[in-house]
């Protein structure tokens, strides 16, 4: 059915094409505003989320890795790093049956981290106003997690852009590296980690570190993924546990 809702969106996207809407002016809105909005007018993605009640667009990136990579399974554990406002975690929620609405299939679990609050979902588990990087919410996620391990663990964590592409770059990069901490104390052998990375000159340390630590890495670029942006996303299989 997900997939079947991806490729609807898809076929919105070439449809839009012929109907996009000429630049919005909004009173009181600079330029670089101006754009932004006349952006998420025309995205497909974006009216698609609306239509298909996400928290927002960036839930059909998830569909679309997950669509091709099959990491979310009825039954498991996954931990989404960077929750907010809360995409991910839905298509999880569905994905795992964490909210119990297949009876038929094992219910999995949900855990949800973000420094902002994010507004509660059936099925997930969010601690809201925490750092993923910090030992204390590491501590946090182990007691909840069932046996103490997640199956996947998930990040589209961005830190608060400044606009210096090179410093952006850097600061994820190191937010990516850190989650080989989380790894190391609560991902279960043969676990999967996929996270974003905006594209840079530290791309390759990033991609050395996760190697140690997964038997495969591969570079990800979803279609909702815009073709412009430096964004990409790792995807590493098979976690070596111990690889320190
Ligand atoms: C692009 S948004 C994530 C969107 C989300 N995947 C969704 O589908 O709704 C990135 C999020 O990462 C969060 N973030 C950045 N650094 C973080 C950290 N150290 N710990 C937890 N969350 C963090 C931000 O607060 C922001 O909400």
């Amino acid at each position: 059915m997900w997939t079947c809702l991806y490729l609807q969106v898809r076929g919105i996207h070439s449809s839009t094409r012929l109907l996009k809407k000429a630049p919005v002016r909004v009173k009181g809105k600079s330029g670089a505003e101006q754009r932004w909005i006349t952006r998420q007018i025309n995205d497909p993605f974006v009216k698609a989320a609306h239509l298909q009640h996400f928290r927002c667009r960036s839930a059909f990136k998830l569909l679309e890795i997950d669509d091709k990579y099959h990491l979310l399974k009825p039954g498991i554990s996954v931990i989404d790093c960077g929750a907010a406002p809360g995409a991910w975690s839905q298509v999880a929620v569905q994905r795992v049956n964490s909210a119990g609405e297949r009876p038929d299939s094992t219910r999995g679990h949900v855990f949800g981290v973000d420094l902002l609050h994010v507004v509660p979902l059936p099925g997930a588990n969010f601690l809201s106003n925490r750092d993923i990087t910090s030992p204390a919410t590491h501590t946090e996620l182990q007691k909840l997690l069932p046996e103490a391990y997640a199956d996947v663990i998930l990040s589209d964590m961005a830190p608060n852009a400044t606009g210096h592409r090179e410093l952006d770059h850097e600061r994820l990069v190191y937010m990516c590296l850190s989650l080989l901490e989380l790894a190391e104390k609560l991902l279960r052998p043969g676990g999967s980690l996929l996270c974003k990375y905006w594209d840079g000159a530290l791309t390759h340390k990033l991609r050395e570190g996760l190697s140690r630590a997964f038997q495969d890495v591969k570079t990800v670029k979803p279609n909702a993924s815009r073709k412009e942006s430096a964004e990409f996303y790792f995807l590493a299989r098979t976690f070596r546990k111990t690889w320190i």
